[in-house]
């Protein structure tokens, strides 16, 4: 998929419409008149809200401060985190997402490209890899470090809450670092699933220290010092069309990744499948009546 065909599959990210390109290939404009511009860089502006919500706008200045540190100050804190393997650890979660040579994958939040790089191997030869992130000089950075040989990479800026592609377009998304401070969280969750094609796979990560690690002095001392690790995982957000959930803790036990396979339809209890017997009728009445809220 070259340049021209990456923007010819952006809808516009609220509405899932067409985008019409201009001929210079500079700007996209939605059915309702909103324009998304194309850098020179190449990267396409699919940012919406256009005026983000507060949280999401701190956390793009922060991260826009902060770019250059980055790389450095993140490898520090997993370092402090049971002395963590940083590498091995990324490698494990993108084996999560379990790409093949020529897939089709999207990361979301990619930051400084440092699992975009990983995403790409998987992928290569001729796959294609869209990466993106709310700031633009996290993604400047990734740009700059990342090699496309034997792959197609992709750069939009955008917010995770609201994905610019049609349903069903990827084999695998990844969002590791961000998500619980997305202002829209829940959303986020709805639409890294919607965009993944149902039996793929979507691998999402975050702070939050193992509950059973939360009173031990170490780890007491870093919820008060970060209060990013005080976050619980937001299982509650992921969408009912899932199976094969898993939930690990990694870094010494202070971030966890949710891991889940995409289904067509969301699962259903059969409540019209005929009862095996009056023991379990009276069991079942016995329960419910207890149970009464
Ligand atoms: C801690 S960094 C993680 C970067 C990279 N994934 C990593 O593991 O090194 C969090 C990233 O999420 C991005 N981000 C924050 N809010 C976002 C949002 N609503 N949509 C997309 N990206 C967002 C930030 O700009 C930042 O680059």
């Amino acid at each position: 998929m070259d340049h021209k065909e990456f923007l010819k599959s952006l809808v516009c990210p609220l509405t899932g419409g067409t985008l019409t390109i201009a001929e210079d290939g500079k700007t996209l404009t939605s059915e309702d008149g909103v324009v998304y511009d194309v850098n020179e860089n190449g990267i396409v502006n699919m940012l919406y809200p256009k005026e983000l919500l507060p949280g999401d706008a701190r956390e793009q200045y922060l991260y826009d401060q902060a770019f250059l540190r980055y790389d450095k100050g993140v490898s520090w804190v997993f370092e402090t985190l049971n002395h963590s393997d940083e590498a091995a650890t990324r490698e494990f979660m993108i084996d999560l997402m379990e790409l093949k040579p020529g897939m089709k994958a999207l990361e979301v939040g990619a930051g400084t490209g440092k699992d975009s790089a990983l995403i790409l191997n998987r992928v290569r030869p001729g796959g294609t890899a869209v990466l993106s992130d709310l700031s633009p000089n996290m993604l400047k950075l990734a740009q700059d470090k990342l090699s496309a040989d034997d792959v197609n990479v992709h750069y939009f800026l955008g917010n995770g809450s609201y994905l610019p592609f049609a349903d069903d377009t990827f084999d695998a998304v990844f969002h590791f670092g961000g998500i619980n401070t997305f202002s829209e969280r829940k959303r986020a969750f709805d639409e890294l699933t919607r965009v993944v094609k149902p039996g793929g796979k979507v691998v999402v990560g975050d702070e939050s220290v193992a509950p059973w690690l939360r009173n031990t002095p170490t780890y007491a001392t870093l919820l008060k010092a970060n209060p990013l690790f005080r976050a619980e995982v937001p299982i509650e957000d992921v969408p009912a069309n899932v199976e094969d959930l898993k939930l690990h803790y990694i870094f010494g036990n202070a971030f966890y990744v949710l891991e889940y396979r995409v289904t067509a339809k969301a699962p259903e209890v059969d409540i019209d499948l005929p009862i095996p017997g009056k023991d379990f009728v009276d069991n079942w009445r016995l329960r419910a009546e207890k149970a009464v809220d």
